[in-house]
């Protein structure tokens, strides 16, 4: 399959105009949770998506952060019509409420939403925050899974906690696996009690605070991470576990993101992977996304398939999700879904939609718009014959299995 795309989608006049109309028609009273139907019966184009092994609405989720932190989001989002949510991270600890990682648990509420522009003068938007994971009790993280689960099978939009499980400083550190005990079982324990679908979903964090700290300087002793924290999330007596891998932007070169996915290649323990959380500026001592975040992932996916001849299984990716037009250039690496926490927080003259909810106006961008929705560029795969209709239908999901494909 060929991976780059042109700036615009190739369409006929006639095409473009509709979706000009439609885009400008919708804004003020978006489809909200009726999107999916709605794209299949007017444009005959399946955008539903897939996270954790299921079947999402829409391919666009929630990333997990600082939008994901109460029932009253997570409510919001499912009524707007997202894929899935990823609840905030929160810090592992053992039952005395140990926690190797407790630098992480940091009180910061103040974040800025900025113009950022990349080496090339592309410019897009970043998030400013100096916070880390989740600062409250851990009762009340269990909490939030209990309120977030009922809501997630009523909408039919899977939620997944989030964690910060004890990574060892060096490699003849052992890993506390009484947290991973504990803080596994606890989660198990909320998901059943909330009566959860199926395995609990758990993202294992590594974040780009962590890739700017010492722990991460060494490549062999973050391998080792990436290669026990399945097993030992798998060990923790707490049942089967949809375990997803959120893998860091390291501070090293494109090939170190290859050996990280590497090492999560055959892992029966390993339900999918996120690709990949955000960059770190050493010199200001923060994170940052935005376009260099964007073009750093397709290059490392690029870089990927080079080298396996096919993508990731099971990828979610995350990182500049602005664009239904970015969400395929992901899925052409094998993304299923996409997670955006950049995209949920733009100031609001920057969605054509004034939908009280930001997550629905945002979604009204994403798959809407005429030159960078999803269904603009779905059917412009087609029109460009990258894609073929199954059973008269585009599917989504039909991008990211060709991915590795020669056509
Ligand atoms: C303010 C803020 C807080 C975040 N907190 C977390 C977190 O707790 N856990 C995590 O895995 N990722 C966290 N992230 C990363 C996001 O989940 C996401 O992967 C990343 O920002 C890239 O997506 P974006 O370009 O759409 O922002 C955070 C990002 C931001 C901007």
């Amino acid at each position: 399959m060929r991976r780059k795309l042109p700036a615009q989608p190739p369409l006929p006049e006639r095409v473009r105009s509709q979706l000009a109309e439609e885009f400008e028609t919708r804004a003020d009273d978006p489809l909200t949770t009726n999107l999916r139907e709605w794209a299949l019966e007017r444009w005959g184009v399946d955008i539903a998506g897939r996270y954790a092994g299921r079947r999402t609405r829409v391919p666009f989720g929630k990333a997990s952060g600082q939008l994901s932190m109460t029932p009253q989001q997570v409510e919001a989002d499912a009524l707007a019509g997202l894929g899935f949510v990823v609840l905030k991270t929160v810090i592992a600890q053992d039952n005395t409420g140990e926690r190797g990682m407790a630098a992480w648990a940091i009180h910061e509420t103040h974040m800025r939403v900025e113009r950022i522009e990349d080496q090339d003068g592309t410019s897009g938007w970043t998030v400013t925050w100096r916070g880390r994971g989740w600062d409250k009790p851990f009762s009340s993280y269990l909490r939030l899974l209990r309120a977030a689960v009922p809501i997630a099978a009523e909408h039919d939009m899977p939620v997944a906690a989030s964690v910060k499980y004890h990574l060892p400083a060096s490699s003849d550190e052992p890993f506390r696996d009484t947290e991973y005990r504990y803080t596994t079982q606890a989660i198990a324990a909320a998901w059943r009690d909330a009566a959860g679908k199926g395995a609990p979903i758990i993202e294992k964090d590594f974040s780009p605070t962590l890739a700017g700290d010492a722990r991460s300087d060494e490549r062999a002793n973050v391998l080792r991470w990436l290669r026990e924290v399945p097993r030992l999330v798998e060990g923790a007596g707490a049942g089967p576990v949809d375990l997803g891998v959120k893998v860091m932007n390291a501070q090293f070169e494109d090939a170190f993101q290859v050996d990280m996915l590497n090492a999560l290649e055959g892992m029966p323990q390993v339900r999918f992977r996120v690709a990949f959380n955000r960059l770190f500026d050493q010199e200001r001592g923060i994170a940052y996304g935005g376009p260099a975040l964007g073009r750093r992932n397709l290059r490392a996916l690029d870089a990927f398939i080079a080298s396996h001849g096919a993508p990731p299984a099971n990828l979610s990716c995350t990182g500049d999700i602005h664009s239904g037009r970015r969400m395929i250039e992901y899925a052409l690496r094998g993304a299923e879904c996409g997670q955006i926490h950049t995209f949920f927080q733009l100031p609001r003259a920057a969605y054509r939609s004034g939908c009280a909810s930001r997550t629905a106006a945002a979604l009204h961008e994403l798959v809407l718009h005429p030159e960078h929705g999803l269904i603009a560029w779905m059917l412009a795969l087609s029109e460009m014959g990258w894609i073929e209709k199954r059973d008269g239908v585009l599917h989504f999901l039909d991008v990211s299995s060709h991915a590795g494909s020669q056509h």
